[in-house]
């Protein structure tokens, strides 16, 4: 299939919103990704052993230790570019800790998009911390938006898809090039990208890690740019995608 513009796959060891700043408008499909959740001080205030939580559970670099404000305003930021680099209709998907999610349907909707659903991640072996005094989390969400429109590209291939996805927690086998606490099994990312895109659509992931989303798409035919602060998780990202090709 002809390619419909000529941005190349790409990777960068950068910060998102100032590297989106570079990006052409419209010029990018979907956006895919998972932000800090901004978990580190308020896990703290409660009086959380949060330095051995972070070891299984949180990503602690960039945003995740900053003020609600700061972090509010750096997502706002954030937001007005995925507006802009996002064509009309295209898709925007924010994995986010459930107790935020109306803060975030608030800024996005401030800049432009249009909230579709929140959908639900059920991970069936949840690590059972604490399970003898309290449920045990083995949820994530992520938030659906449309962007300057209602509704976008959407292949249900004749089923019903509900907003409800299920997996086991990332696999070992998807973490041989190293770990990220946060990572993201590659089955949840390949539902999304094959119902929200087409064959060599390009699709952003401004908080890649590991780089998940980006490696769900290539393997499923689309092109993608991934941007990542920490270098240690860049170069995992890295590895991973060049192991693709020598498949
Ligand atoms: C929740 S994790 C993403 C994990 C990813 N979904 C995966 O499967 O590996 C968020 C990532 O965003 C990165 N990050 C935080 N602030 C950033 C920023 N301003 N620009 C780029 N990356 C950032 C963190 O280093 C972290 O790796």
């Amino acid at each position: 299939m002809p390619k419909k513009n000529s941005i190349e796959s790409q990777l960068y060891n950068t910060e998102c919103t100032e590297t989106m700043r570079t990006f052409a408008d419209k010029s990018i499909d979907c956006i895919i990704t998972d932000p800090p959740y901004n978990l580190g001080l308020f896990m703290h205030n409660r009086n959380t052993n949060l330095k051995k939580m972070r070891e299984n559970q949180f990503a602690y670099a960039g945003w995740d230790n900053l003020e609600f404000d700061e972090w509010q305003q750096n997502m706002r930021l954030w937001l007005q570019e995925c507006n802009r680099v996002l064509k009309k209709k295209g898709t925007l998907i924010i994995f986010m800790a459930i107790i935020k999610v109306g803060d975030v349907i608030k800024l996005a909707e401030e800049a432009g998009f249009y909230y579709k659903t929140t959908g639900i991640w059920h991970k069936t072996n949840p690590m059972p911390r604490n399970m003898k005094i309290q449920y045990v989390n083995s949820t994530e969400c992520w938030i659906y938006f449309v962007n300057e429109g209602t509704s976008g590209t959407f292949h249900n291939n004749g089923k019903v898809c509900h907003d409800f996805m299920e997996s086991s927690v990332c696999p070992g086998s998807e973490k041989k090039f190293g770990k990220h606490p946060t990572q993201k099994p590659l089955s949840i990312m390949k539902q999304l990208i094959e119902t929200l895109t087409n064959p060599d659509d390009i699709v952003l992931d401004s908080f890649m890690g590991s780089g998940s989303t980006c490696v769900a798409a290539k393997q499923l035919g689309r092109r993608y740019i991934g941007i990542e602060l920490n270098e240690e998780y860049y170069n995992i990202a890295k590895a991973r995608l060049n192991a693709l090709d020598k498949k």
